[in-house]
């Protein structure tokens, strides 16, 4: 008797301290995944989608909440699953459709007109959006994820954490009533042994359950602050009202205005530069009224240079208008555009986003460190014809010799701290 009950105590014992550590390694990983891919996630159905869909509402597609399930329940076909046909779907509708996947062909035919072809877009940017879509719980996520959002200084909280943060809140409470049963467990095995049974403690006064206790709160707070900590400099999606409502989607989009006719000096030093309002009046002694907001916003360009649109002359001194500034690097760090768009050649999109289909600008890159680095390792030089890099003789040698096949931006030392960091 003695013995199967010692045996069993020690069984419960062991999965309780599996389950804690079940639910502390569960609490400390999967929430800065999830958080970070969902956060991909919106910036890609922004950039992508939200012209069409919003999440919790039937636009001109469908709303896109639950549509994995949706699809999964439509079963495999062809040897490919629901999902897979999924993507294959936000790649190129046209694939299952051609194909005869009966879910495809019935939602192909949900509105009149047709959705875009994204076959360039990664399987695992697909997956993102697919998360961010399934996530997507409050009604002010679905008012700003439509592209006629207007205002929005902040990107609203996900809330998508909280069946994580209830999960865990299980695991402890089971873990709690574990330990407790061991408790008893362990009393009666004293009685059964003949021992004085001691002063009865109730489960919460244990040592070992207070250690539990403060272990998981430990964690929880270190993790809940060092992420915030990391996090604290960046905004990724951040899109600010701005002074004057300055329409890229217009300017560079429609009109197919160069993005260095105003951003002169992104190749040739440090900053891309905010151009002066004389820029803009190159234009705009001639261009009075836009086609969104007539006379209103081009009024407050004349008022901030003095011009008199009477006597077609400047009037008034010039007043600097204050655009709110978006992407803002630590100080620590140095990034020069010139070294990227001229020698790196590396398009203003790659890290800006589609800028030229932004009414209102926002962050599209995370400005990470590990995004500087990611790109660094993956990137290759372009080495031939490029004066830049005739002081690297030994890398050039290899290549002739054909002992790499490649130069990426971290073999001419794109890694090293100092590089990026005063
Ligand atoms: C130009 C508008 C447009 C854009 C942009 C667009 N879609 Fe669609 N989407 C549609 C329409 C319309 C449908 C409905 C199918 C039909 O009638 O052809 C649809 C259907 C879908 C469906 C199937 C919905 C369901 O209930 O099963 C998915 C999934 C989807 N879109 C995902 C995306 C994703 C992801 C993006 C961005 C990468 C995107 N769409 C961009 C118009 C668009
Ligand atoms: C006609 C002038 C003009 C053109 C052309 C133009 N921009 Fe801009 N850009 C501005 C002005 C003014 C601002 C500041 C207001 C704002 O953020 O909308 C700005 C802001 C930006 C910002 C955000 C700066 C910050 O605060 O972090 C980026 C990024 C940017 N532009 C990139 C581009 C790219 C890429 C193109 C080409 C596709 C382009 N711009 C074309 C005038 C222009
Ligand atoms: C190369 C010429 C050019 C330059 C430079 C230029 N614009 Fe424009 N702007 C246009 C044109 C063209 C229109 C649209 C007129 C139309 O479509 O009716 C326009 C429209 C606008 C509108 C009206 C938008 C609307 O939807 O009603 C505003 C505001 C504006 N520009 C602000 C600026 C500011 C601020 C700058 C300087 C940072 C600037 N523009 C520089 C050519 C230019
Ligand atoms: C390799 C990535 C990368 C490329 C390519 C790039 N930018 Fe940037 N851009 C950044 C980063 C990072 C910042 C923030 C810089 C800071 O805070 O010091 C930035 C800031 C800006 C700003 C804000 C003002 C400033 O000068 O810092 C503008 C405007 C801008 N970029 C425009 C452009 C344009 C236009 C191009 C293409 C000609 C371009 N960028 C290409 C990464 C890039
Ligand atoms: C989209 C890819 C990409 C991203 C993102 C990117 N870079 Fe780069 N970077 C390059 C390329 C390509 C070069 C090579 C050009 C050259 O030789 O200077 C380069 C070169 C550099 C260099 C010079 C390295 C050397 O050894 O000469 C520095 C410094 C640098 N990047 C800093 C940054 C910082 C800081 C960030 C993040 C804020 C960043 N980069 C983000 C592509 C990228
Ligand atoms: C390609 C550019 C690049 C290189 C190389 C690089 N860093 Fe960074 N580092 C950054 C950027 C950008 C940030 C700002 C990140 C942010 O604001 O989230 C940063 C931030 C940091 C921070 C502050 C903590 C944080 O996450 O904000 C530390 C510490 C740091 N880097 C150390 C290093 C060390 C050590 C190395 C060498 C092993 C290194 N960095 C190499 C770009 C770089």
């Amino acid at each position: 008797m003695a013995h199967t009950i010692q045996s069993r105590k020690t069984a419960t014992s062991l999965l309780s301290s599996v389950l804690l550590a079940f639910a502390l390694i569960f609490s400390s990983s999967s929430f800065a995944v999830d958080a970070a891919l969902v956060a991909e996630g919106k910036t890609l159905f922004k950039a992508n989608c939200a012209s069409c869909h919003n999440p919790l509402q039937n636009a001109t597609g469908p709303a896109l909440k639950g549509v994995t399930a949706r699809w999964e329940a439509g079963g495999a076909y062809q040897g490919k699953s629901g999902k897979e046909w999924l993507v294959e779907w936000v790649k190129n509708w046209n694939t299952p459709v051609n194909a005869k996947y009966p879910y495809a062909v019935e939602i192909s035919n949900w509105a009149p007109s047709q959705m875009n072809l994204f076959t360039t877009l990664k399987n695992e940017d697909i997956e993102k959006i697919l998360l961010y879509v399934d996530n997507s719980e409050s009604a002010k996520l679905a008012a700003t994820a439509t592209t006629t959002a207007t205002a929005g200084a902040e990107a609203p909280k996900e809330d998508s954490n909280i069946i994580l943060y209830l999960f865990i809140l299980l695991l402890v409470v089971l873990a709690a009533i574990l330990v407790s049963v061991t408790n008893k467990l362990d009393k009666v095995v004293d009685e059964s042994k003949g021992l004085a049974s001691e002063a009865k403690v109730p489960f919460w006064k244990t040592v070992k359950f207070k250690v539990a206790v403060l272990l998981i709160t430990l964690v929880c707070v270190g993790f809940y602050l060092a992420d915030n900590a990391i996090r604290l400099g960046r905004q990724q999606g951040y899109q600010p009202t701005q002074p004057i409502r300055y329409n890229h989607a217009l300017h560079a989009g429609t009109h197919k205005i160069d993005c260095q006719y105003c951003h002169t000096s992104a190749s040739k030093g440090k900053a891309a530069g905010i151009p002066s309002l004389n820029t803009c009046m190159n234009c705009h002694k001639n261009v009075q009224k836009g086609p969104e907001y007539g006379t209103e916003e081009i009024a407050k360009l004349y008022d901030a240079v003095g011009w008199d649109l009477a006597t077609q002359k400047y009037v008034r001194p010039a007043k600097p208008v204050e655009w709110v500034r978006i992407h803002n690097l630590p100080d620590h760090v140095y990034f020069n555009h010139s070294q990227h768009v001229v020698a790196g050649k590396v398009a203003c999109q790659t890290c800006h986003g589609p800028i030229q289909e932004m009414k209102e600008v926002y962050q599209f890159a995370p400005l990470s460190m590990g995004w500087c680095v990611n790109c660094h390792r993956q990137t290759e030089v372009q080495f031939a014809g490029n004066n830049y890099y005739s002081t690297y003789e030994k890398l050039h040698e290899q290549l002739k010799n054909k002992t790499i096949d490649k130069v990426t931006v971290e073999k001419i030392g794109g890694t090293e701290c100092a590089k990026c960091h005063y």
